[in-house]
C-alpha cells in the first residue's frame, strides 16, 4: 500500500494532474469492511449467486462449512487496475465533484455550473451503469464476464460513494491538503482513507478479538469473517451498530431508512419546477436515480458532511495554515496507513509541524470517533450494497415471504 500511494503521488506531481484524486477511497481495509458488512446481509441464495459470478465454477463446489466465497477479496480490484492501460478510462469512475464546490465554506452538489469533468463519467454514473449490466445479466442479455467485472466495480464504488471526500473535487478530494495526525504529516484524503480506521482498529475493546457470543444476533457474522486485522472492527460495528435481540444498536432506528429513495413522482414535480425556473439541475436529479437505487440522492446527503461535520476542517483556510496546507507535497513523506501503524509500534516521535493543522484532536478526530461517523458510513455502504444485490438476485417468487414484491429491496433486513 505504501508503494502504491507513494507512486501515485509521484505520478500526480509529475503529470500535474490537479483534478484527479490519486489515492483510493477508504484504503484496502475500508473497502473490505464494506464488502464484509454487505456479505453478512446477503440472502444465502444471493451470496451463492454473487460468488458464482465472481468465481465462476469454483465457488459452489466448496465443501467446507464456510460461505461459498468472501466478496471482500475483490473489493479493491478496481483500484488495482485503474492505472492499467485497458482500465485507464475508469479512473474518473471513483469520484465526482461539482464545479463550484469548495468545502468547508461552500458545499454544492452540484452548483449552477454542474459537474467537473465529463458528464456522467463519475462514481454515480458508474454505480448506475454497473447495476444496469447486472440487471442485463439476470435477463440474459449480458454475459458472465461482463457481470463479473460489473460486480467487482459495483462492490468498490458503493464504498467510494460513501467516502465524503470522493464527492468533492477540491484539491483532488483532499489529496492536496497537508495536515498532521498525531504530529505526523499526512493529507486529508489519506486520513479518511486509512488513518481514522487504523486508529479505531488500535483502540477496539479486547472482547471483539473473539467470536461474538452465539445466539445474540439473527445474522451469522462469524462465518463471513476471514481472519483479517479488521475482524474485530466488523464485530463491533455489527454488535454495537446494528444491535441484536437483546440490545439496541446505534443504527437500529435508522438503518431501514438507508435503503429509501425519494419518491420519483416528487422528484419529477421538483424537476419540472426547476425546468420552468430555468435551472439546469433537472438531469442531475434524475439521470442516475430510480425508486430502488438512488446514488445521486444518497450522495447528495453524504456530500454535506464536507461542510457540516465538517470533514474539511475550517482551520485549513485560515491565513496561518493555508500556505503550508497547500504546499507541494511531492517532496514530503506522507504517512500511509501501514507506515502509521509501524511508527506507532516502534515509538518513533513525530516531528513538530506548527504550520499544519493537527487533526488528532478532540474537536476533529475525537468527534468523528464518538459520533461513529466512519463506522456509520461503512455500514451504510454495506447495507446499500446488500440491498441492491438482494434486489437484483433474489428470486422473489420462490420466497416464502408475505412481503409484496415491491418491498424486496429491504430484504437485507430479513
Ligand atoms: C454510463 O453509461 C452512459 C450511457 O451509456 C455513458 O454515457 C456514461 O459514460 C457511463 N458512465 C460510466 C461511469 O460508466
Ligand atoms: C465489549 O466491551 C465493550 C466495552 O468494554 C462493551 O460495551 C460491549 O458491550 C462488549 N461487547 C460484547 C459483545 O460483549
Ligand atoms: C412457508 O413456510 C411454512 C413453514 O416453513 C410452510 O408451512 C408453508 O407451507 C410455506 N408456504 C409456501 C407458500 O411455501
Amino acid at each position: 500500500m505504501r508503494l502504491i500511494s507513494a507512486r501515485s503521488l509521484a505520478i500526480a506531481a509529475v503529470a500535474g494532474l490537479t483534478a484527479l484524486p490519486t489515492a483510493s477511497a477508504w484504503g484496502a481495509a475500508g473497502h473490505e469492511i464494506v464488502a464484509t458488512i454487505a456479505q453478512i446481509h446477503l440472502h444465502p441464495t444471493v451470496l451463492a449467486e454473487v460468488c458464482e459470478i465472481l468465481y465462476p465454477g469454483s465457488s459452489l463446489v466448496s465443501t467446507d462449512a464456510g460461505p461459498p466465497c468472501y466478496i471482500s477479496r475483490v473489493a479493491t480490484w478496481a483500484d488495482q487496475v485503474r492505472r492499467q492501460p485497458q482500465y485507464r478510462h475508469t479512473a474518473s469512475w471513483h469520484y465526482i465533484g461539482a464545479v463550484e464546490d469548495h468545502p468547508s465554506q461552500t458545499c454544492v452538489f452540484p452548483g449552477t455550473r454542474g459537474w467537473a469533468g465529463k458528464t456522467d463519467v463519475n462514481v454515480l454514473g458508474a454505480v448506475r451503469n454497473m447495476t444496469t449490466v447486472l440487471e442485463d445479466y439476470t435477463m440474459g442479455t449480458a454475459d458472465s464476464s461482463q457481470a463479473e467485472e460489473a460486480m467487482k466495480f459495483l462492490i468498490h464504488f458503493m464504498g467510494d460513494m460513501h467516502m465524503p471526500l470522493h464527492l468533492t473535487g477540491r484539491e483532488r478530494g483532499g489529496n492536496g491538503v497537508r495536515v498532521t495526525f498525531d504530529g505526523r504529516v499526512t493529507n486529508l484524503h489519506s486520513l479518511w482513507d486509512g488513518l481514522l480506521i487504523a486508529q479505531a482498529l488500535r483502540t477496539i475493546p479486547r472482547n471483539y478479538t473473539q467470536a461474538l457470543p452465539a445466539g445474540k444476533s439473527a445474522l451469522d457474522i462469524e462465518s463471513h469473517l476471514r481472519g483479517t486485522i479488521y475482524d474485530p472492527y466488523v464485530r463491533r460495528l455489527m454488535y454495537e451498530g446494528f444491535g441484536n435481540d437483546l440490545i439496541l444498536g446505534r443504527f437500529s432506528s435508522e438503518y431501514a431508512d438507508w435503503l429509501a429513495c425519494p419518491a420519483i413522482e416528487e422528484q419529477s414535480i421538483w424537476s419540472s419546477m426547476q425546468t420552468r425556473l430555468g435551472l439546469q439541475r433537472t438531469q442531475d436529479e434524475t439521470r442516475w436515480d430510480d425508486d430502488a437505487l438512488c446514488p445521486y440522492a444518497w450522495a447528495k446527503e453524504l456530500h454535506k458532511l464536507n461542510c457540516e461535520l465538517p470533514a474539511w476542517p475550517r482551520e485549513i483556510d485560515e491565513p496561518q495554515h493555508i500556505h503550508a496546507a497547500m504546499a507541494s507535497s511531492s517532496h514530503e513523506e506522507l504517512h500511509t496507513e501501514d507506515e502509521f501503524l509501524d511508527s506507532y509500534q516502534y515509538g518513533r516521535r513525530p516531528l513538530p509541524h506548527p504550520d499544519l493543522v493537527e487533526l488528532d484532536t478532540p474537536e476533529y478526530a475525537g468527534r468523528i470517533r464518538s459520533q461513529w461517523v466512519v463506522e456509520r458510513l461503512l455500514a451504510m455502504a454495506g447495507i446499500r450494497l446488500a440491498g441492491l444485490l438482494n434486489g437484483l438476485f433474489l428470486d422473489v417468487e420462490s420466497l416464502n415471504a408475505t412481503s409484496e414484491s415491491g418491498e424486496y429491496t429491504i430484504l437485507p433486513l430479513w
